[in-house]
Parts: C-alpha cells; sequence; structure tokens
C-alpha cells in the first residue's frame, strides 16, 4: 500500500490547486487542529482531510468513528480514508455541499480546506457551516499565512470572529491554526 505522503504528492501534482499543500499535515498541527474535539457536543465534521493527518488525531483523542464525518472533492483520498478509518462516514463531496448532507447541529468543523484568498470559498463553506453548526461550535481552519485565511470584513459579514489559536513550527511549510465563532448578538 502507498504511503500517505506518496498519495499526496501524486494527488497535489494531478490537482494543484485543489490539493495546495507540499506534504500531509504534521501530527504537531494535527495536535493543534483537534485540541478540544473530545468535549465537543454533537457530530463532529471535517472538510478536506486528505490523507487523513486530521482524521486520525480526532479519533486519537477518543471520539467514536459513528460521529464523525468527512466531506473530501478528491476520489482518491476518499478510497484512502475509508480503508483506514473504519466506521467514519466518507463523503465524496464538495464542502460547499455542506447543508445537504443531512447534519445540524454540528459541534465542530475540522478544515483543510484551502480557503486564503478565495472570498467565495469562505462565504460557500465556512458561511454555510455556521448555518449547520450548534450555536456555540467552533470552526477550526488551518493556514500557512500569519493573518486570518478570512479577512476582517467577511468575518463581519458572516457574524464570525476568528482568533489564532496557535503557530505550529514543526511542519512544512509552518501553519497556523485559526478558531472561528459566531460573533456574540
Ligand atoms: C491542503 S490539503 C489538506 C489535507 C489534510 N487536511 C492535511 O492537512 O494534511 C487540502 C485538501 O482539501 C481538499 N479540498 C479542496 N477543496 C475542497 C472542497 N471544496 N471540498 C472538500 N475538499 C476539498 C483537497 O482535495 C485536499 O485533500
Amino acid at each position: 500500500m502507498p504511503s500517505d505522503f506518496t498519495v499526496f504528492i501524486g494527488q497535489m501534482m494531478r490537482k494543484p490547486k485543489e490539493v495546495s499543500a507540499i506534504a500531509p499535515s504534521s501530527a504537531a498541527v494535527a495536535r493543534k487542529m483537534t485540541e478540544g474535539v473530545e468535549m465537543v457536543e454533537g457530530p463532529i465534521l471535517e472538510i478536506g482531510p486528505g490523507t487523513g493527518s486530521f482524521t486520525k488525531a480526532i479519533l486519537d483523542r477518543g471520539v467514536p468513528p459513528e460521529r464523525l464525518i468527512l466531506m473530501e472533492l478528491n476520489p482518491r483520498f476518499c478510497d484512502a480514508l475509508r480503508a483506514k478509518f473504519p466506521g467514519v462516514r466518507v463523503l465524496n463531496r464538495p464542502a460547499q455541499e455542506i447543508e445537504e448532507i443531512g447534519v445540524t447541529n454540528l459541534g465542530c468543523v475540522i478544515s483543510g480546506v484551502p480557503v486564503l484568498a478565495r472570498p467565495q470559498i469562505q462565504r460557500e463553506v465556512v458561511g454555510r457551516a455556521f448555518n449547520v453548526m450548534s450555536p456555540e461550535g467552533v470552526f477550526v481552519q488551518i493556514t500557512y499565512s500569519p493573518n486570518a485565511p478570512i479577512p476582517p470584513e467577511v468575518q463581519a459579514e458572516m457574524g464570525i470572529h476568528g482568533e489564532r489559536r496557535a503557530t505550529v513550527w514543526a511542519n512544512l511549510p509552518p501553519a497556523r491554526v485559526f478558531e472561528f465563532r459566531r460573533r456574540a448578538q
């Protein structure tokens, strides 16, 4: 069976815009991305899981596989995810269809989908995610930018605010983890 790295690089060369990274995220990033998920109530959705760095970390934190749903655009990654994580629901669908998969009251969305400098995707993915998240739900996003991957005016338009949770140097390239929540009324 090919390694995660081999599968990832192969798909990155075929679909660079979608994959948008040079390697799977490190275990150090995965730990930061998934901090606290074991305390979250309700279903957990991961979007853009790739070869499953964050998926593994979510399960390692004790989340039962049946509470976890993955939405991944790339069919090759979906095959690998199904083989590696039995019991987890793997949907080969774009994250833009988040409102159409029949889940509500999501406690948390963990996102590897590239949203930086893509305002349309920010609205179609992050904006729609908040429509199906619980009031206290958190949207966690990886980025390689030092700044929030969603600009302040788009956050304001969507009624959310973001904070940097961590900078992780042990990743190629170094990564930042941002969390977004609904603004207080
Ligand atoms: C930067 S990679 C991150 C992979 C993995 N989360 C990691 O950190 O190693 C981006 C992933 O998002 C997926 N992706 C891109 N656009 C997507 C979309 N609209 N919906 C779902 N997945 C998407 C890509 O196929 C790829 O697996």
